[in-house]
């Protein structure tokens, strides 16, 4: 007997010096699946990026984090800081729940003239506006559990402190009121803070950040309403110089390929109301994987997008267990011209080429269903960067796989015109239904020519095609990492050029 409890002892040990030795071999930021050029959270939960402000050199990232758990439960704002919106260093938790419950999204601003009064001692205030969700507020008391609330920080976004009048805006009796996200409107002189209300978006404005006043309601009869509203965005791009107003409304389910997705409006705002240039609807993504995006404020001219990598129907299922859940790439967003038509086309922001490693470029290639280019390239490392460019659009697909037998596919169908993303043999894929899906996505530009650019991570490819006018997100957990690329075209098709750039990643 005894000899056999210390065999077993002496198993048990062998067992847990194994474990112990495969969780070393996966340092931090280096385990299964973690993302190599795109923010994670160092550990736990992650969801909507939050707050978003450039200040002294110093892009701010929050985030609704949950720092007990992978899975979603009592938000904070987690934090993340910048100074090339590529390499992130992690930061203390911003926010804490307290006793009107939750921290949800909301946005921060550079209050430079003081309007708010938190500012000290010449000391400009950050000040963040958020919602507080009680989730104790059920039944019929739901109806006022989200209010908003405000937060400062006199040490440039590193501490924060509540305000003592929180909530200052009180919820009218909509059960979804919330993500408010505020900029500041020069030609009345006052905050803007625009807000989804379950299914249109509300507009307060403000002389002082604290006291608000309704403005008025927008959507309600326009866009997709196959869900709920949340995470509005609103600002003004020049495009040939003309003022169009971008109206960014995220919606949960009801995206173009199931779950979450972000829709854009066109219009003017002048203050008062929004008013849409009609009545399309428009998808700044329309792959599975980017959510809840909005943009950094305090940038100037240059709008950058920044989305969270996941959709709501398998967050919470993933299958990574130290982590859960990244953010996109961010994307500078631009109004460009289609025929007669504007849409929002967003590309990788330039501070990407600074991953660059060697690239290796091919000049009038010619693909047929049997080109294998792994080989030849060598550019077979993730991270990577794909971009190709063919004169007249044709079919033609991209195929990254690994040893295991497991891939992705994606290219262009002109049948019908539209893009694809194939994940139905990507790895792992039990964790939710429908998961293992092709997804498509129209293409846009009526250009003769095409051009793709693939950012590819370890678990995740975002497409950018015609300069960014039709773009997908899209997320996958293969065994081992897709090292081989492929190119395939049903006729003889040549490329201008491809050009296949490994990328080093982020993290030490
Ligand atoms: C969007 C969202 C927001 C909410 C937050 C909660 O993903 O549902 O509307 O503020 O997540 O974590």
């Amino acid at each position: 007997m005894k000899c056999i409890s210390i065999r077993r002892i002496v198993l048990l040990f062998l067992l847990l010096d194994f474990f112990v030795a495969k969780l070393a071999a996966q340092p931090l930021y280096h385990e299964q699946h973690r993302p190599q050029i795109h923010f994670s959270p160092r550990e736990k939960w992650a969801n909507d990026p939050n707050g978003m402000v450039y200040y002294k050199g110093v892009y701010h990232l929050f985030y609704q984090h949950y720092p007990d758990s992978s899975v979603w439960g009592p938000m904070h704002w987690g934090h993340a800081t910048s100074r090339d919106l590529i390499h992130w260093q992690q930061q203390p938790i911003a926010l804490y729940p307290d006793s009107l419950g939750y921290i949800f999204s909301g946005s921060a601003v550079v209050d430079i003239h003081n309007t708010s009064g938190f500012g000290k001692d010449g000391k400009i205030p950050l000040v963040a506006l958020f919602t507080s969700h009680d989730p104790n507020k059920t039944g019929a008391s739901s109806l006022s559990r989200e209010n908003q609330s405000i937060a400062y920080s006199l040490d440039n976004g590193t501490t924060w402190t509540k305000g003592p009048d929180n909530p200052v805006l009180k919820n009218p009796g909509v059960e979804d009121f919330r993500d408010p996200k505020v900029m500041w409107f020069e030609n009345s002189k006052k905050w803007i803070m625009t807000l989804a209300a379950q299914d249109k978006i509300s507009f307060y404005s403000s002389p002082n950040l604290k006291d608000w006043k309704k403005e008025s309601d927008f959507g309600k009869d326009l866009g997709a309403h196959g869900g709920v509203w949340e995470c509005p965005d609103l600002f003004p791009l020049v495009h040939n110089g003309k003022k169009t107003w971008v109206l960014i409304v995220n919606i949960n389910p009801g995206g173009p390929n199931k779950g979450s997705a972000t829709q854009y409006f066109l219009g003017n705002f002048d203050g008062n109301k929004f008013v849409s240039i009609d009545s399309k609807t428009r998808w700044i993504d329309y792959g599975p994987d980017e959510y809840a995006g909005i943009t950094w404020s305090n940038t100037g001219n240059r709008k950058i997008f920044l989305g969270w990598m996941s959709n709501w129907i398998y967050a919470n299922q993933v299958p990574t267990e130290k982590w859960r859940n990244a953010m996109t790439i961010p994307r500078e967003l631009k109004i460009i011209e289609s025929g007669n038509e504007l849409v929002l086309a967003s590309l990788p922001v330039k501070e990407m080429d600074g991953l660059s490693l060697k690239p290796v470029v091919f000049h009038n290639l010619e693909i047929n269903n049997h080109s294998v280019l792994s080989k030849k390239s060598g550019a077979t490392s993730l991270p990577c960067r794909i971009n190709l460019n063919m004169a007249a659009a044709s079919d033609f697909s991209i195929t990254l796989s690994n040893e295991a037998g497991e891939y992705i596919k994606l290219g262009y169908n002109k049948s019908d015109n539209r893009y694809f993303i194939d994940r139905t043999h990507a790895g792992k894929a039990d964790f939710a239904d429908n998961f293992a899906a092709t997804h498509t996505a129209p293409r846009l530009s009526n250009a003769p020519g095409l051009n793709l650019s693939l950012i590819v991570d370890v678990s995740s490819v975002e497409l950018f095609a015609d300069n960014g006018m039709t773009v997908m997100t899209e997320i996958f957990f293969p065994s081992k990492p897709f090292g081989k690329i492929d190119l395939q075209s049903p006729k003889n098709t040549v490329l201008k050029e491809l050009t296949i750039t490994a990328l080093r990643g982020i993290w030490k």
